[in-house]
């Protein structure tokens, strides 16, 4: 292994099942979720949310709108990583970040140019791309600390969405991550090789 980074990417695999009695000590999520929080986004307006879902009943009411998967109740701690849908450039949250970064007229009026003549669909999709990078961060660090993780998308959005009681004016769910601890030895990889992958122009 070259450095940590590399062993944390070949730590990491989509965990099936965690260890339910086992719990991330508070510093760690900490870290995992500044992992989240210090990822790039476009225009940096952080388009995320990250709903952290330690109530019981809710987990199990998630679980069963996520296709049974055991990672959901199973796991230490569940993060539902959330998008914003109100990125136009009038919109209070993106004004309240372009006063914060002190960003001159121009960028805000190419801020609105590039993005509020778009559709609601296309907006919402742009929105969700960002929350990727930051799901993916966090994954990373926790695997950098060896804890596991599953990013989910199998669910029926509007009912865990329901189920969270958020704002769906504002908030969609783009996936849920649980983290924790492996039960079972991490599979064997079955990755396409680099020179399947690579094209070099
Ligand atoms: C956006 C996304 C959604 C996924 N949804 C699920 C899911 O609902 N359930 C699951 O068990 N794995 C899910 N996975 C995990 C993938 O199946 C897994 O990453 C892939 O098979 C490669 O395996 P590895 O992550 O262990 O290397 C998802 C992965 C991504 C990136």
């Amino acid at each position: 292994m070259r450095n940590d980074f590399e062993k944390a990417i070949r730590f990491r695999h989509a965990c099936k099942l965690f260890d339910a009695a086992r719990a991330i000590e508070p510093e760690e999520f900490t870290f995992i979720l500044e992992a989240g929080r210090l990822s790039p986004s476009s225009f940096g307006v952080e388009h995320w949310r990250f709903f952290v879902i330690r109530d019981t009943a809710m987990r199990q009411a998630i679980y069963a709108a996520a296709w049974n998967q055991a990672q959901i109740t199973t796991a230490s701690e569940l993060v539902a990583v959330a998008y914003k849908k109100r990125v136009r450039s009038s919109d209070p949250f993106i004004q309240s970040a372009f006063d914060r970064f002190g960003y001159p007229q121009a960028l805000r009026g190419m801020y609105a140019d590039f993005i509020d003549p778009r559709s609601d669909e296309v907006l919402e999709c742009w929105s969700s791309r960002q929350v990727y990078i930051a799901a993916a961060n966090m994954m990373s660090a926790a695997a950098s600390l060896q804890i596991d993780s599953c990013p989910i998308e199998g669910f029926d959005r509007a009912a865990v969405e329901q189920i969270m009681g958020i704002d769906t004016d504002l908030f969609g769910v783009a996936l849920l991550i649980p983290f924790g601890y492996r039960v079972k030895e991490q599979p064997p990889r079955m990755r396409s090789s680099l020179e399947e992958l690579v094209q070099y122009l």
